[in-house]
């Protein structure tokens, strides 16, 4: 298929790339370094650097003798959006190309504008370009389980039955963010689902979960083709954050209680999960939706696993409760469905003491690069 991948410097997107030019795939990749120059503004650069997009599409060329496109610009610009899309006539559109961190939403009024602008105006774009110049292309968008919220029931995948004085009718489950950049992703869906009704565009939104991991299948081939990763508060995710702390020594960062549970993945099934939608199409007029993680853990468990890899690793790791800068339940119930994706034949890589401590052992090579100030600042939401 010709894939487009919007997003693809990032931590996810380049290697999606990588994993499904392998596959066979015709890969385009579009960025517009925004998590980088974001990175830059905040003081929160990423613990190795990383080549620029145009050189990693070389090297990932030199070694395999696949080709994968590159194209620098902003999704939230229609001129730019139109070339691509007229250029390149894709098949399939993986979505990730948006401002992805929650404390970053939350900092000041114009991070969250940025946000706000900047997701909104990229998927309104994405959309439109697929009505006006490939109506068939199916569109893979990354949406979040934390558009759900921790609500006191079940969480279906996408959509919950509803009766009401003896009438019954489907809906989309309901959402309650807990963060900014969450609400746009509710936004998203709701445009997605809106051009789906009307223009009965192909659509799969994929409710993915905190993701871990540095390694991927293609990445072995060369450290240079490995992906960004962040320890800091505004774009580590909460595992990648635990093993930077743990290895120099910096007590993991519990808020609160600690009983804040959500499904997490590794970054492998990521792109397994994507590449299983993207292969396995929704129907015009089809907005599927898919719960992305495959384990679920509260953040004390987390904190306990990344301790018992520390001890094996011949670290102390101490775990500190701290005043919780989010607004957000600490212990509450939360049991979501995820059947969408194995069904599609997902086989999940779950979270190990062999995975934690090879994680450990990567980290520790680029310990002297990790800043102790840039670990935690506290980000209030309120
Ligand atoms: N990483 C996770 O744990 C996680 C979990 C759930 C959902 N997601 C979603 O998955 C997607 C990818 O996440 P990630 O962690 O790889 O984030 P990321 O910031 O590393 O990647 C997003 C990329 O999109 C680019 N981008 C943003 N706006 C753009 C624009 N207007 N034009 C061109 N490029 C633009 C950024 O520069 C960045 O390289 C995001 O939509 C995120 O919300 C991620």
């Amino acid at each position: 298929m010709r894939v487009l991948i919007l997003g693809g410097d990032g931590y996810l997107g380049w290697p999606t790339a990588m994993h499904l030019a392998s596959a066979g795939h015709e890969v385009m990749v579009v960025d517009n370094y925004l998590r980088r120059r974001v990175m830059v503004e905040e003081d929160v650069e990423p613990l190795y650097p990383v080549p620029n997009l145009v050189e990693r599409a070389r090297k990932w060329q030199q070694i395999t003798g696949r080709e994968i496109v590159v194209q620098i610009g902003d999704l939230s610009r229609w001129e730019f959006v139109e070339r691509v899309f007229k250029s390149f006539m894709p098949e399939a559109i993986v979505h990730y190309a948006e401002q992805p961190s929650a404390p970053y939403s939350m900092i000041r009024r114009e991070a969250a504008a940025l946000t706000i602008n900047n997701n909104l105006g990229a998927t309104a774009n994405v959309i439109f370009a697929v009505k006006e110049h490939c109506p068939d292309a199916h569109i893979v968008k990354l949406g979040t389980m934390g558009e759900y919220g921790t609500p006191n029931i079940d969480i279906e995948e996408g959509w919950i039955d509803i009766e009401h004085n003896g009438r019954t009718e489907k809906f989309l489950y309901p959402r309650q963010a807990g963060s900014l950049y969450h609400t746009t992703k509710i936004m998203d869906t709701d445009l997605l689902w809106y051009y789906v009704r009307i223009w009965d565009l192909r659509v799969t939104d994929l409710m993915q979960g905190p993701v871990y991991g540095i390694f991927t299948d293609e990445s072995e081939c060369d450290e240079s083709l490995l992906t960004i990763f962040s320890y800091d508060e505004l774009f580590g995710t909460v595992l990648n954050r635990f093993i930077a702390q743990a290895v120099v020594g910096y007590p993991l960062t519990v808020y609160g209680k600690g009983g804040q549970t959500r499904g997490y993945l590794n970054i492998k099934d990521t792109l397994n999960c994507v590449r299983l939608a993207m292969e396995n199409p929704a129907n015009r007029g089809e907005l599927r939706i898919f719960n992305q993680f495959t384990e679920t853990f509260s953040v004390n468990e987390l904190a306990d696993k990344v301790r018992e890899a520390g001890r094996r690793f011949g670290l102390d790791v101490r775990i500190k409760s701290m005043e919780n800068p989010r607004k957000e339940k600490e212990e509450h119930y939360y049991n979501p469905k995820h059947t969408g994706l194995l069904d599609l034949g997902l086989v999940p890589n779950k979270l190990t003491c062999e995975e934690l401590v090879r994680m450990m052992e990567y980290v520790s090579i680029h310990r002297d690069n990790i800043a102790h100030h840039k670990i935690f600042r506290g980000t209030k939401w309120a």
